[in-house]
């Protein structure tokens, strides 16, 4: 059983997701679906930007579990702003993925027009056709600048953490809005070290888990939820198998050293990614 995250709605998140970014193959992401949710996952991160809405639906058809058990995230690309034009790509998610209402909604990144497409999602929220509505890549000026015109307090901001890129101030931030913290690339995607830090494993080694398992236990222990990817049955099992152990104060606070600000993604408040981020991205609709 997978703690749960409450939300400043009143609905709960699964602590623990499956992030599917980068899952490129249809079977392939199906099946890392439908392995996630038979080891125990409730609750899958996808994105109209990734491509694989439709694989994800697929195995959402073809699992035992019951809808209302399965936690499921999509977000919006920065491609589609306007009103009109972001309750039809909604809709458009929604069809791709099979469902009749989504849990959670999240504006992708902060790019221009973000204000226009909250109302949007308010009033889809409304209609009942999403339960939750939050953010991700939002800085703390873009999140003030948000609330000021917001009628619903996003539920949470989903951002690029790990040990080598703490977010202390977002984390901070974010608590004292009673926003939860969610972070994508937990395990610092693969791309830097973490995984293989020195300090990391002494301490993975004490307890006979993981240097995986040690990074998302120190994230869970921050009060985060977490999305790690993977497509290997035996790390998709891993990466859920997390509470049978604890970090102690010592733990985290050496792991608290190893912060270099490091990002493994975009900065997200640089303007020419932000106006960059417009251009691309598949699959818009234009209502
Ligand atoms: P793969 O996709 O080959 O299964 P993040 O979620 O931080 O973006 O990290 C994803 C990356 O980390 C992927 O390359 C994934 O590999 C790898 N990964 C996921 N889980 C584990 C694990 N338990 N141990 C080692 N590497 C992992």
């Amino acid at each position: 059983q997978i703690p749960k995250i409450k939300f400043n709605d009143g609905l709960e998140i699964p602590q623990v997701g499956l992030g599917v970014f980068q899952m490129d193959d249809f079977e392939e992401t199906k099946q890392s679906v439908l392995n996630a949710l038979k080891v125990g996952y409730r609750h899958i991160d996808t994105a109209s930007f990734y491509d694989n809405e439709e694989a994800v639906g697929a195995a959402l058809a073809e699992t035992d579990v019951p809808r209302e058990q399965i936690f499921v995230t999509t977000k919006l690309w920065s491609n589609v702003r306007g009103y009109d034009n972001v309750k039809a790509q909604f809709k458009t998610s929604l069809k791709k993925l099979g469902l009749d209402y989504l849990d959670l909604y999240l504006i992708h990144w902060p790019a221009p027009g973000y204000e226009e497409v909250w109302r949007a999602f308010e009033d889809l929220h409304d209609e009942g056709l999403i339960k939750s509505i939050g953010v991700s890549n939002f800085t703390d000026a873009q999140l003030d600048n948000l609330l000021k015109g917001a009628r619903i307090t996003p539920v949470i901001d989903q951002i690029e953490t790990h040990p080598y890129l703490q977010q202390d101030n977002m984390h901070q931030y974010l608590a004292d809005h009673n926003i939860v913290h969610e972070a994508w690339s937990p395990l610092g995607g693969g791309s830097n070290n973490v995984l293989s830090n020195d300090k990391v494993n002494e301490i993975a080694e004490k307890y006979g888990k993981s240097a995986a398992q040690v990074v998302l236990r120190w994230h869970l222990q921050r009060g985060e939820v977490i999305i790690p990817k993977s497509t290997h049955l035996e790390q998709i099992e891993q990466n859920i198998d997390l509470f049978d152990f604890a970090l102690t104060d010592d733990d985290m606070a050496t792991i608290k050293t190893l912060n270099k600000n490091l990002r493994v993604g975009p900065v997200p408040d640089d303007p020419a990614w932000l106006k960059e981020s417009m251009k691309f991205g598949n699959q818009a609709e234009q209502a």
